[in-house]
């Protein structure tokens, strides 16, 4: 509790927040109630700015979790300039310290994992479930850039020549890297490309989503506890205007790594360019207009499972999340039926509890938009179902799971990111024109394929332009190490998160040495 005395109790109402949840119910439940205090941190100092920003709980706005100090511009030049004055000694510190931090920051994780789930589920909103999932694909990202840093950047590769002299080659971090992370993972992803840049030898400075700025604060905590240094690692809670934009125009920094919006992703590439200095890679990765194809071999019962999971777990609020249900005609009107029968069952309402299947989505604004566009298309698409909300729904965010059918894919405009899904029919002898659809929106992250026909599998996996595939399951949670997660065109630059090449783009290639 690194704020201590300065800790106010802001809660409103009293409302008793327990969770149904065993075996973590006792110890979590402790900190359900708990207020948190978050700010920027600055070598290593938790700075108070005045400018507070009170934290709800998006399933029970009268519920508050704490509050954040948000940064300023004036803060913004001083943590870029307190990381570049680290680089030189974080650089310098071998990569087996540097990764012996990165693990016992996983083991800290792991400690702290009530506390941390907790917070995933007060300040975003997550299912228990969801949550403890958060802690564990952090924990596996700490582990899994340590493990890859010490085998690509330990030892330099050698090369002798046929004239006997030899030839290395070192890679290296590239200075300030400056990590912007969604609210949508806000421990996993936020720790995911800290953690990258930081093993391969950057500094950083991480600008969380400001929706997720409590358990941002907590997670460089634990940073620091695990002995990372504070002038390595400089912490931004804030708007994307009073600290997005001066970070991304800052001469200084030399690298971007972003996850969020194909929007904000432009707007970055557009600010990254316009600096008067040296071009710096931005590693982005963006959203996704996901889609299931499913042909008349597949297993319905099997199909409506993964569908659901894949549209609707998580309020549909992840990049993965299918978009777009495309079933072969022959089995359509099967499919449309047990997906009524499966989304009459979906419990949206209070994450806390068992029974829930659907949580709110993060805040008004999103709900806001997701209810506009579902006015929106039920004036020229024929609403297929929509479960119902829980009684108390009104205290919080929340948007009903909602299917649409539509005519064509080509009726999709941007990516909607909440629990609605569309559903397209086509025809068996159209499947390469769907695939084609398909690629012109743009977008390339997730494909699911539904058949029991293996040659159709490989046919449209080999066709279609997108990051991840998934055969025969839901399409959502990737594993890190297993399955490198990112896509093409508008859903991210690459390289995939969690997959070996991810470190390399946070690095530098040192001139070759040659000696006789
Ligand atoms: N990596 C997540 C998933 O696979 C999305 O960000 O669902």
């Amino acid at each position: 509790d690194i704020y201590g005395q300065q800790r106010q109790n802001s809660r409103g109402p009293n409302i008793d927040i327990a969770c149904e949840w065993k075996p973590f119910s006792a110890k979590v439940n402790e900190w359900l109630n708990h207020q948190w205090l978050a700010g920027p941190i600055i070598n290593g100092e938790r700075i108070e700015t005045g400018r507070i920003v009170e934290a709800k709980a998006p399933y029970d706005h009268r519920h508050h979790t704490g509050r954040v100090h948000f940064a300023n511009a004036e803060l913004v030049a001083q943590a870029v300039q307190v990381a570049s004055d680290g680089f030189a000694d974080w650089h310098a510190t071998p990569v087996g310290i540097r990764t012996q931090a990165l693990m016992r920051l996983g083991n800290l994780l792991e400690e702290n994992l009530e506390e941390l789930v907790a917070l995933c589920h007060q300040e975003a909103g997550k299912t228990i479930q969801d949550s403890i999932d958060e802690v564990r694909e952090a924990v596996d990202f700490c582990r899994y850039y340590a493990l890859q840093a010490n085998d690509l950047f330990s030892t330099p590769t050698k090369r002798i020549l046929a004239d006997g002299s030899s030839h290395q080659l070192i890679r290296d971090g590239r200075g300030v890297f400056v990590c912007i992370s969604p609210w949508n993972f806000p421990l996993a992803i936020f720790l995911g490309q800290i953690t990258a840049a930081l093993a391969a030898g950057n500094t950083v400075v991480a600008k969380p989503a400001e929706q997720t700025s409590l358990i941002a604060a907590r997670a460089i905590e634990l940073m620091l506890a695990a002995g990372i240094p504070g002038s390595a690692i400089q912490l931004l809670p804030g708007t994307g205007a009073d600290v997005g934009a001066p970070l991304t125009a800052d001469p200084r920094i030399a690298g971007v790594a972003f996850t969020g919006s194909t929007e904000t992703a432009r707007l970055i590439n557009r600010a990254l360019a316009a600096r008067d200095c040296a071009p710096v890679p931005l590693i982005a990765e963006t959203g996704g207009q996901n889609a299931m194809i499913i042909d008349s071999t597949s297993l319905p019962e099997q199909v409506v499972k993964d569908a659901v999971q894949s549209a609707f777990a998580s309020a549909g609020q992840r990049c993965s999340a299918l978009r777009v249900l495309c079933v072969q005609k022959d089995i359509a009107d099967r499919i449309i039926d047990l997906l009524k029968g499966a989304m009459a069952e979906l419990k949206t309402g209070n994450p806390c509890l068992h029974s829930t299947d659907v949580g709110p989505v993060i805040d008004a604004g999103a709900q806001q938009g997701l209810l506009n566009y579902i006015e929106q298309m039920k004036s020229h698409a024929t609403l297929l179902a929509q479960s119902a909300l829980h009684p108390d729904a009104d205290q919080g965010t929340f948007v009903a799971p909602t299917a649409f059918e539509i005519d064509s894919i080509e009726r999709l405009g941007r990516e909607q990111f909440g629990p609605i899904m569309h559903l397209v029919r086509y025809e068996a002898k159209d499947l390469d024109k769907l695939i084609d659809q398909i690629n012109h929106c743009g977008y390339g992250l997730t494909l699911g394929i539904h058949t029991r026909n293996e040659g159709t599998a490989a046919h449209i996996e080999s066709r279609a332009r997108v990051g991840n595939t998934y055969i025969n399951r839901n399409q959502v949670g990737a594993t890190v190490g297993v399955q490198p997660f990112g896509g093409q065109g508008l859903s991210g630059t690459g390289p995939k998160a969690g997959g070996p090449h991810y470190l390399l783009r946070f690095t530098r290639l040192q001139p070759n040495v040659t000696r006789p």
